[in-house]
């Protein structure tokens, strides 16, 4: 048996969804579309109803209004056994007092396979997670990522269709958190599986999936690729919560251009007209444009108020004359920072019109 051969993905639709918990929206109307075989993820900070959401696709949280689409197929008032979803939480919670082959054999007692088969799909799914070997280990016995992926086996040896997780690295230390999330991307392009995973790190799901849905207050605001997510956001929500922003408040100047205290900042993007609009800006983004004027870039000048050297890169915060303060992060490299000026110089800045985003005000 190969299980990588076997899953056949499933897209997957939740329409209007709503959870209430008496006036309280937990989950307010939301509706996503997951195609076969994608890797969405949910992003957001505490309380904004990433669990509620995974809840409702898993069958643990009934919808107060909504339906939940696997395929064709309506499964919002099907059982969660009955869902053919693979689900790992944040917990793992597996069962101590079994062996790490006996906890990824569960499904398939609880689903009641030939026992015959068992054996088999066991070895199938260690390897899958590279615990090749480790069925009669006891779960006590193993390290937290290794807990981890035991959690995974047992998550995809039923071959579901649909594999749900709720934070399941939040419990692991960074190296580790890093390998493992390589490691489930790598797992997600062998099984084809569709992949919904809850993060409040947004690094994580930036580095693992084909969308991300930004959520706020029990509503998707901004769904998107990653890379989309980082250039575009929809609005001062967004933009502050990917990346490492600075919203400086801008006004409207003419299409396409920005001011900013005495500077008018051209963009390559569309500036929204509203009232309170933000300039987004990455620390990455900004340039130590000192010497050469290439006319290209917007140019600021202001004074250097303090260097953090962060081992990989450097971070020079820079006062502009009007009293905005901006971050820019220079890499740690002999070019890079030879050109950062000590603190109390003068420094020119540069802002590509490509990295020039100025958003809405968000509306929640
Ligand atoms: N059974 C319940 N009764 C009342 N309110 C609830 C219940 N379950 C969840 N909530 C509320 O619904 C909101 C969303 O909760 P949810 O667990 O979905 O958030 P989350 O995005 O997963 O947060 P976290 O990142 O902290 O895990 C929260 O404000 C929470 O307090
Ligand atoms: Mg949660």
């Amino acid at each position: 048996m190969n299980i990588a051969r076997n899953i056949e993905s499933v897209g997957v639709s939740i329409r209007n969804a709503r959870k209430s918990y008496g006036a309280f929206h937990a989950l307010d109307d939301v509706s996503l579309e997951v195609g076969a075989g994608e890797f969405v993820s949910l992003l957001g900070p505490s309380g904004s109803g990433k669990t509620t959401f995974l809840g409702i696709l898993g069958g643990f949280v009934q919808p107060t209004s909504g339906s939940v689409f696997l395929g064709e197929k309506d499964i919002t008032y099907a059982p969660p056994h009955k869902r053919d979803i693979g689900i790992v939480f944040q917990n793992y919670a597996l069962f101590p007092h079994m062996s790490v082959g006996e906890n990824v054999a569960f499904p398939l007692r609880a689903r009641r396979q030939p026992k015959s088969t068992w054996a088999a799909k066991v070895r199938d799914a260690l390897s899958m997670v590279e615990l090749t070997g480790f069925e009669h280990r006891r779960i006590t016995e193993l390290s937290g990522g290794q807990r981890q992926r035991v959690a995974l086996a047992r998550a995809i040896i039923f071959e579901p269709r649909l594999i749900l997780m709720d934070e399941p690295l939040s419990a692991l230390d960074k190296q580790l958190r890093e390998n493992m999330q390589i490691e489930l991307r790598h797992l997600h392009q062998k099984l084809r599986a569709t992949i919904i995973y809850v993060t409040h790190d947004q690094r994580e799901a930036l580095t693992m999936s084909d969308r991300v849905a930004i959520m706020n207050r029990g509503k998707i605001v901004q769904i998107d690729t990653p890379v989309r997510l980082h250039d575009h956001p929809s609005d001062s929500f967004v933009a502050s919560f990917i990346g490492e922003a600075t919203l400086v408040p801008v006004d409207y100047a003419a299409t396409g251009c920005a001011r900013l205290g005495p500077y008018h900042l051209r963009s390559a993007h569309p500036v929204p007209q509203g009232k309170e609009i933000f300039l987004a800006v990455h620390a990455e983004k900004l340039l130590i444009a000192d010497d050469a004027d290439d006319g290209i870039l917007n140019r600021m000048a202001g004074t250097v108020t303090e260097v953090l050297y962060q081992g990989e890169s450097a971070r020079v915060f820079v006062k502009l004359d009007d009293g905005t303060k901006l971050s820019l992060r220079q890499p740690s490299n002999h070019t890079g920072l030879t050109k950062i000026k000590p603190v109390g110089s003068r420094m020119t800045i540069g802002l590509h019109p490509q990295d020039t985003i100025v958003v809405p005000k968000a509306a929640y």
